[in-house]
């Protein structure tokens, strides 16, 4: 067998909606308060997208902007990864339209179903790729616009996320010059559609007259039961990246975004201070596959990545499926 092509990151972007929908403006749809909000999750705004925003035309802007911090053409992509839940419609694949829009003309495409875990995922089989030397640039956008699947009337879920897209694009680590990719895990614990799920409009329950009533195809969550799920593989992820790598190798970490109680008692848990974590959520909620990729960029731009200290970024969602994604940056 080849030796394996060492890949990294050549280029890092993200795009977040105009519309910011605040605490103040929930209190005015449903029976909730910024108090509740911010003292239970840490989020004080979410990003909306605009009337005829839709998936692929806010991956199209974070892609547009990973190309550019990567120096590169979208001729020069061989593969498109879009990572999402909330695609412009079940099928054709969202990267199809994103790829066409973006001018990626050489590359192949498809979509990844991941939920909160999806660029965590989508970023492990782009490296794949890119290792093996079949492809040499891979692009990878997670993308959602989770207000078209939100009841505004249910404060169980509906003052937790939020719209946007963040990307990365992979390549070999001698043209990326940064970002070294050292792994990742994906794990995934199946029965658990009563737990986090849109219910309806597949074939489980199609689309129909009575199933919109239901509304089936509104997001459906049990939150007390994600919560402790999440506190504890966050907790195992990171332990198991110190117990392989030393407590001074960890640069950053970059968490997905789910809720500022759950990142701080998984880093109680581990005996790490909070200094060590990247977040955004007071300003995003939770952008589900979107949310690393965003925070990703903007601990780039806040220079929170340090040259060659790793970044951690543990992620865990609906399935319930979970995984980390490891660089050295
Ligand atoms: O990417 C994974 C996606 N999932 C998540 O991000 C969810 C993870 N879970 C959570 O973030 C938390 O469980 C929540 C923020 C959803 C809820 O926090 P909690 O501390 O677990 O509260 P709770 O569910 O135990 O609810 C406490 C109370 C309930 O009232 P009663 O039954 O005690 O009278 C809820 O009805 O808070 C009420 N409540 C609200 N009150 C005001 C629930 N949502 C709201 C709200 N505003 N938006």
């Amino acid at each position: 067998m080849a030796a394996l092509i060492p890949v990294g990151v050549a280029g890092l972007g993200r795009y977040v909606p105009e519309r910011r929908l605040t605490n103040h403006d929930l209190e005015q749809i449903v029976d909730t308060s910024d108090e509740w909000i911010v003292q239970r999750t840490g989020i004080r705004e979410r990003r909306i997208a605009a009337d005829g925003e839709v998936t692929s035309s806010l991956a199209l802007e974070a892609a547009r902007a990973a190309l550019a911090d990567a120096g590169m053409a979208p001729e020069e992509l061989d593969l498109v990864i879009c990572a999402t839940v909330t695609g412009d419609q079940p099928f054709p694949a969202t990267a199809c339209r994103l790829g066409f829009d973006l001018g990626a003309a050489r590359a192949g495409g498809f979509d990844l179903a991941a939920a909160c875990s999806g660029f965590v995922f989508a970023s492990q089989v782009a490296a794949g790729f890119v290792q093996s030397g079949q492809f040499r640039n891979v692009l990878v956008v997670g993308a959602e616009v989770l207000s078209r699947i939100l009841d505004y009337r249910d404060r169980n879920t509906c003052v937790l996320f939020g719209d946007g897209a963040g990307a990365a694009i992979y390549t070999s680590l001698e043209r990326a010059g940064r970002g070294e990719f050292l792994g990742g895990s994906i794990a995934m614990e199946g029965g658990a559609e009563s737990i986090l799920a849109q219910p309806g409009g597949g074939s489980r329950h199609p689309a129909t007259a009575d199933s919109v009533q239901q509304g089936l195809h509104f997001m459906k969550m049990g939150g007390t039961r994600v919560f402790r799920f999440a506190v504890r593989v966050f907790a195992e992820l990171v332990q198991g990246v110190i117990d392989r790598h030393g407590r001074e190798a960890l640069g950053v970490i970059v968490p997905h975004q789910v809720n500022q109680r759950i990142i701080e008692s998984a880093m109680e848990q581990i005996g790490l201070p909070m200094d060590l974590v990247f977040t955004n959520i007071d300003r995003y909620g939770n952008t589900s596959a979107a949310s690393v990729p965003i925070a990703l960029r903007e601990a780039y731009e806040a220079g929170r990545l340090q040259k060659g200290k790793l970044v951690v970024m543990p992620a865990f969602g609906a399935g319930m499926a979970w995984g980390h994604l490891l660089l050295r940056w």
